[in-house]
């Protein structure tokens, strides 16, 4: 028995190893048992809007099928999609792409997995603004690189500081992540806070950016979204503008997402893809297609009920004592600061010690499925999705309220 354990251990890679396996497996996992048992449970806990995908781009995706573009496609993306891309990156983000600059994968997702495949060598560093997206650092690892993890703070809004970023750059750094407005916090870059960032990395060349503008137009208060390329265009030789349809036009289950970039790192994204994946489906590259051409004014709707989510949940949770909870310009997460629960029990007597055990007892007490702070790298949060009915939003508050206010110290 042991001997076939280590052979096992010796058959799976070290890379693969160094993998932490989803951080939110133990909790959905829960879920699943506990819904199993009957118990109601509201999932606050997904990263995807609650939207349906608009029926016209539908309706294309059923037309591609019908006119029989079911067949292998150019590997990064249908010229037709490309010039759509290209439009899009001209009307919402001032930036000019020809489709030789413009790649497309199957979802942000695969577009930082090559482009991370593409440039990094062993020990090369990449600098990741904590909280983060669960995947950037795994990513990162898996592709032979080291995460270099930036720690922010509430006191600037979860948002990297210039001195920070200058004090992590080394001769090893090869790329700054920077995700605006931000998975698990919401916050949101303004033009002037990319501009002091900028200047920092116009004095480091060996640095490039890779934006990741996926919450794009999930923005609310008139708000200003600003990319990078288009706020320093001297930077713009060295930045990776990702964005995608999962977010924006509730498209997740289509996996479509593209970049735009300097040829040579497309070039090199597209050999990564004609050897792994090839092109990503015909069928969601037509729909897709049709989202960034067709009609873009439903997405201020959308955004306006996401606003009203959000400014509902933060004033519930802002409610709850010892929570307190930034008001953020975008995305469909908020990110509530527990430090202040830490140390408390619950009536069963257990010592509630970190952001997991409170998400923990949220799960068994309240039936409310959250993410805890740890898994976005800092500790002491929990990340809500409030892309919910309004109707489970206010059970959830209520719940989650009744929850916390019974743990004492
Ligand atoms: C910050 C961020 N980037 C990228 C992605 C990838 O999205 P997709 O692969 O669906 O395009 C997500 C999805 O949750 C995300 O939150």
């Amino acid at each position: 028995m042991i001997e076939k354990g280590v052979l096992q251990i010796a058959f799976i890679s070290k890379t693969t190893g160094q993998i932490k396996p989803s951080a939110t497996i133990a909790l959905s996992t829960r879920t699943a048992e506990l819904k199993k048992n009957g118990k109601d449970i509201i999932s606050l806990g997904a990263g995807e809007p609650d939207f349906d995908t608009p029926d016209h781009i539908k309706q294309a995706a059923i037309k591609a099928i019908e006119e029989g573009q079911t067949k292998y496609t150019v590997v990064d993306g249908t010229y037709e999609l490309k010039q759509a891309i290209c439009a899009k990156f001209k009307r919402d983000n001032n930036l000019d792409f020809l489709p030789e600059n413009i790649t497309v994968s199957n979802g942000g997702k695969q577009i930082i997995f090559n482009a991370l495949m593409a440039t990094l060598d062993q020990g090369d560093e990449v600098i990741i603004p904590a909280p983060y997206w669960v995947s950037y650092p795994d990513m990162v690892t898996l592709c032979g690189g080291s995460p270099i993890i930036a720690e922010t703070s509430e006191d600037t809004n979860f948002k990297l500081t210039p001195e920070k970023l200058e004090s992590l750059i080394t001769p090893r750094t090869k790329w700054l992540f920077l995700n605006s407005p931000s998975n698990p916090s919401g916050c949101a870059y303004s033009y002037d806070e990319i501009k002091s960032l900028a200047k920092i990395l116009l004095k480091y060349p060996n640095v490039w950016v890779l934006s990741d503008d996926i919450y794009e137009h999930i923005i609310f208060d008139d708000f200003k979204f600003t990319t990078i390329a288009d706020a320093e265009p001297e930077l713009k030789g060295r930045v990776l503008t990702m964005n995608g349809v999962s977010k924006a036009y509730a498209m997740t289950g289509w996996r479509i997402g593209y970049a735009g970039a300097p040829k040579i790192l497309i070039d090199a994204m597209r050999k990564i893809q004609s050897q792994s994946t090839s092109n990503p489906c015909s069928i969601s590259q037509a729909a897709a297609t049709s989202a960034l051409k067709g009609d873009q004014k439903f997405l201020k709707t959308r955004a306006e009920s996401f606003k009203k989510r959000r400014d509902y949940v933060v004033q519930k949770l802002n409610e709850i004592e010892d929570i307190s909870c930034l008001n953020p310009e975008g995305g469909f997460y908020v990110f509530p600061n527990c430090s202040g629960i830490l140390g408390k029990k619950t009536q069963s007597g257990q010592i509630i010690k970190n952001d997991l055990e409170l998400c923990e007892y949220l799960l068994e007490d309240a039936g409310i499925c959250l993410v805890y702070g740890q898994a976005f790298g800092l500790k002491g949060y929990f990340r809500i999705s409030y892309a919910s009915s309004m109707g489970s939003l206010i059970m959830a508050c209520e719940k989650i309220k009744k929850s916390i206010d019974k743990l004492e110290f």
